[in-house]
């Protein structure tokens, strides 16, 4: 079948202690492994998978590589095959070449930014277990993330000299991992320009996110939250241990969903994101933006873009 859902993202991170006890206690994560090179391993409470985060040591923030798992490991072969099709340079990684995990295939999107497709990594199991589970464990900390859910990626965008790296990985996207676009943003004075694409492979409104910008980067990390109650509890927890919030709990107009922004101790945007907003559909007509409703996309209640959420990014 293909690509199942988003597996893992892989951060830098400038003080490791800091980092760790930001991903522990105000997301909720809790560290499952660390290895030689001081690389940290974590994941949220209701994932099976080993990890959902690596953080790793490194003198600026920003992201190494995000990692999607497929379903069977010979679904690596057919996207490599895909790839070598399309002239897109690829390389399969040994199994182990990240612990508890089996071999990946390596490639770069459109954008620049490195992916990464694995089909096995350890199981360990919910923190409720899956006989009888209770509906949440009862030593959560902070927010409580359920799972990672999705990142944004900055795509280089410059209409001016034709450059949509936006439009290129949406293509991409469709093309060779069989993802479906839910939501849109389209720009200039025909409306011909897709300055943003939200794609799915599940049936959530976003798995990944690419907005224009200057250059590549990574927007944000996002993790799943039940209820819009949930999304309040975060920003208390953030304003008790003096988090820097980028954006306060709100509305997207894209994708429905409640959120708050919020940067961890090196600078990465973190994102906690809740409801489901709608069920996607691969038949489901893709749902536009226009250019003078931009605001009310991002931020709906406000209708009006913060300049700190859109040009800040690592
Ligand atoms: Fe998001």
């Amino acid at each position: 079948m293909g690509v199942l859902r988003i597996g893992h993202a892989s951060l830098k991170v400038m003080d490791m202690a800091a980092a760790v006890k930001h991903y522990e206690e105000v997301l909720g994560m809790k560290t499952t492994m660390q290895d030689k090179a001081g690389n940290v391993y974590l994941k949220c409470w209701d994932e099976w998978d080993k990890y959902s985060i690596v953080l790793t040591p490194s003198d600026r923030a920003g992201l190494n590589h995000v990692a999607y798992k497929v379903e069977k490991d010979e679904d690596l072969d057919a996207i490599q095959a895909r790839l070598t099709e399309l002239g897109v340079e690829s390389q399969v990684l040994p199994e182990g070449t990240l612990p508890a995990t089996g071999r990946m295939l390596q490639f770069n999107m459109p954008s620049g930014h490195e992916m990464r497709l694995y089909a096995h990594k350890e199981f360990v199991g919910t923190a409720v277990g899956s006989t009888n589970p209770e509906p949440w464990p009862d030593d959560l900390k902070g927010a409580g993330a359920h799972w990672l859910d999705h990142l944004l990626l900055i795509c280089p965008l410059d209409p001016a000299s034709g450059v949509n790296k936006v439009a290129e990985n949406a293509e991409f996207f469709k093309k060779v991992l069989d993802f479906y676009l839910v939501e849109q943003i389209m720009v200039g004075p025909e409306a011909n320009i897709q300055a943003a694409a939200f794609m799915s492979v599940t049936n959530t409104p976003h798995d990944i996110a690419f907005v224009g910008g200057p250059t590549a980067g990574l927007h944000h990390v996002s993790f799943f939250l039940d209820s819009w109650h949930d999304v309040l509890k975060a920003a208390d927890v953030m304003g008790k241990k003096k988090v820097r919030i980028d954006v306060a709990p709100t509305r997207h107009g894209i994708t429905r969903g409640e959120t708050i922004y919020f940067f961890d101790p090196s600078g990465n945007r973190n994102e906690t994101f809740a409801g489901l907003g709608y069920l996607a559909q691969r038949d489901r007509p893709v749902t536009t933006w226009t250019e003078d409703q931009i605001g009310s996309g991002i931020f709906f209640h406000t209708g009006s873009l913060v300049p700190s959420f859109t040009d800040v990014y690592t």
